[in-house]
């Protein structure tokens, strides 16, 4: 029988909201006087992406990249898909990446290498949370909110099977005792 899980509250909506200001802050004084194209890697990154993209004072442009490694459950896959790749231009331009969750890293690593292909001017990567726990290939965050534990966490665009996306919180989810 499956067991019964319980979120346990790790990052509150405020700290959440102060480090999402925090990187804003830095990505305006770093593109001040560039025009950046910020590409979310979806699902997670929605309400990331949508509180820190509102904070940028620079012109941006904004596209979407979909890959997954999770099957259903907690436990990557280990092979990461790209699903469905961004429809702007990257040639010539300054890409800054978002991602919820950086993890064993693969997600975000796969798909630099399909950015490198396509010539870009610069890439940086913007992470919420940092889970160097489980990294299985290096990434440099260029960006990042917190440095998270070795925990199963959802909120705040981070899902289980698709539930919990919804959360204002970050929350570990673990079995009920
Ligand atoms: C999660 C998360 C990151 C990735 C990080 O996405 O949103 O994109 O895993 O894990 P990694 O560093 O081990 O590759 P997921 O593949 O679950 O898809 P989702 O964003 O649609 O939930």
């Amino acid at each position: 029988m499956e067991s019964k899980k319980v979120c346990v509250p790790l990052l509150s909506r405020e700290q959440i909201a102060a480090a999402v200001g925090r990187l804003a802050a830095e990505l305006n004084r770093d593109y001040r006087r560039k025009h950046p194209l910020v590409i979310g890697i979806l699902k997670g990154c929605y309400v990331f992406m949508a509180d820190l993209t509102r904070q940028l004072e620079m012109p941006v442009e904004i596209d979407f990249a979909r890959l997954s490694s999770y099957g259903p459950g907690t436990e990557t896959s280990g092979k990461v898909r790209l699903i469905s790749s961004p429809r702007i231009d990257i040639r010539g331009r300054d890409v800054i990446v978002l991602e919820d969750i950086i993890d064993t890293g693969l997600t975000v690593k796969c798909f630099l290498k399909y950015l490198q292909r396509r010539q870009p001017a610069s890439v940086k990567v913007c992470a919420l949370a940092d889970k160097p726990a489980r990294r299985r290939v290096a990434v440099n965050i260029d960006y990042l909110g917190f440095i998270v534990p070795d925990r199963f966490l959802v909120g705040y665009g981070l899902d289980c099977d698709e539930k919990y996306r919804n959360l204002p919180d970050i929350c570990a989810l673990e079995d009920s005792v």
